[in-house]
C-alpha cells in the first residue's frame, strides 16, 4: 500500500514515523477521516475547514490545505478507484522532537500521514436491525470538538461496550445524551428529530450536519438541543451518524430493547444520504 509520508509517497514498508513523535509521545495530533464513493472524496471541504479548525485548536501551525488536497485527489485517484467505498485518513502531528512537554521550536515540522484503505464492508444486518449500545459517563476533557488523535476515552468506551456484549458505548454528561465513541447521536421524538446543540462537549460531525441538512427535504423538521437518557430511552427512534457509520440505527440501550428494526424516518434519512452521496459523485466525477 501506498502512503503519503512528510511530502512524498512511500511503500507502507517504508513508511517509519519516529520514536520521538510528539503524535506518539503525547498524542499531540489532530485527523480526519473522510470517506471516499466510487473515487470521490464525500463532503471534502467542510472535512478540510474542521482539520483547520482542530489545527488551530490545538495551537499548531496551518498546513498548505492546496497540498492536503491534492494528495487526497492522488489517493482517490488511484487507490480509491480500487474500490467503491474507501476511507481517507490524515494525520497530522506537532513533528518529532526530543521528549519536552514544550512545544518545539519553529524549525520541527509538524508530521503529516495520509493513506487510503477501502471501508469497512457494511453490515447489512447491523443496518437493518440496529446496533446494541451502552451508555457510560462522559469522563473526556472539554475539547471534544477538536479531531485529537487523544482517543483514550473512546477507545475505553468502546471496549466497555464490547465486554457487556453492545456495539457501543453513548458518552452521558450531566445526564445529557452527546454522541458516542466514533459518530454523533440522534434521537426521534413524535415526527422530530433531535441532536445534541454544538458545544465543546461534541464533536461537530460533518455527516450530522449533512442529516440536518436533508432532513427537513424528506419531511423531518429537526431540533439541536440536549436530551436525557430517559428522553432517549423514551425515544420512537435512535440512531447515529459518521463518516463510517453512515446512518446506523441503535436499536438497544443498555439491554433494554427499544424497537425491533430500523424506524422509518431512519430509513428515509440513510436514502436521503445516499442519494446526496450519488449526486455529489455524479457531480466529482464530471458525468
Ligand atoms: N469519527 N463524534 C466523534 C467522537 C467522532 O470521532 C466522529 C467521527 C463523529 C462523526 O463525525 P463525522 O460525521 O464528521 O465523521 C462524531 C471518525 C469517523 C473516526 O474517529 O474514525
Amino acid at each position: 500500500m501506498r502512503v503519503f509520508l512528510n511530502g512524498r509517497f512511500v511503500d507502507e514498508s517504508e513508511a517509519a514515523i519516529s520514536f520521538d513523535d510528539r503524535g506518539f509521545l503525547f498524542g499531540d495530533a489532530v485527523y480526519e477521516v473522510i470517506h471516499l464513493y466510487d473515487g470521490v472524496p464525500y463532503r471534502l471541504d467542510p472535512h478540510l475547514k474542521r482539520l483547520e479548525r482542530s489545527l488551530a485548536g490545538a495551537m499548531m501551525e496551518p498546513v498548505d490545505m492546496s497540498l492536503i488536497t491534492r494528495v487526497i485527489q492522488d489517493l482517490a485517484g488511484r487507490e480509491g478507484r480500487e474500490d467503491p467505498d474507501a476511507i481517507i485518513y490524515i494525520e497530522i502531528t506537532r513533528g518529532a522532537a526530543p521528549r519536552n512537554h514544550m512545544f518545539p521550536g519553529p524549525d520541527v515540522r509538524p508530521t503529516i500521514l495520509l493513506w487510503c484503505r477501502p471501508a469497512p464492508p457494511p453490515d447489512e444486518a447491523r443496518v437493518e436491525k440496529g446496533i446494541s449500545v451502552i451508555t457510560v459517563a462522559d469522563d473526556r476533557w472539554a475539547k471534544c470538538w477538536i479531531k485529537t488523535v487523544n482517543l483514550l476515552p473512546n477507545v475505553m468506551a468502546k471496549e466497555r461496550a464490547r465486554r457487556a456484549g453492545a456495539d457501543d458505548a453513548l458518552f452521558v454528561r450531566d445526564g445529557m445524551v452527546l454522541e458516542s465513541t466514533a459518530s454523533n447521536l440522534f434521537i426521534v421524538v413524535k415526527g422530530v428529530l433531535k441532536t445534541a446543540p454544538v458545544t465543546n462537549y461534541i464533536l461537530p460531525g460533518i455527516t450530522r450536519a449533512t442529516v440536518l441538512e436533508l432532513a427537513p427535504g424528506v419531511g423531518v423538521p429537526v431540533r439541536e438541543e440536549p436530551f436525557s437518557v430517559d428522553e432517549l430511552m423514551a425515544a420512537d427512534e435512535v440512531f447515529l451518524s459518521g463518516t463510517t457509520s453512515e446512518v446506523l440505527p441503535v436499536t438497544m440501550v443498555d439491554q433494554k430493547t427499544l424497537r425491533e428494526g430500523r424506524g422509518p424516518v431512519a430509513k428515509k434519512l440513510k436514502a436521503a444520504l445516499q442519494e446526496d452521496v450519488r449526486r455529489e459523485v455524479a457531480a466529482g466525477r464530471g458525468d
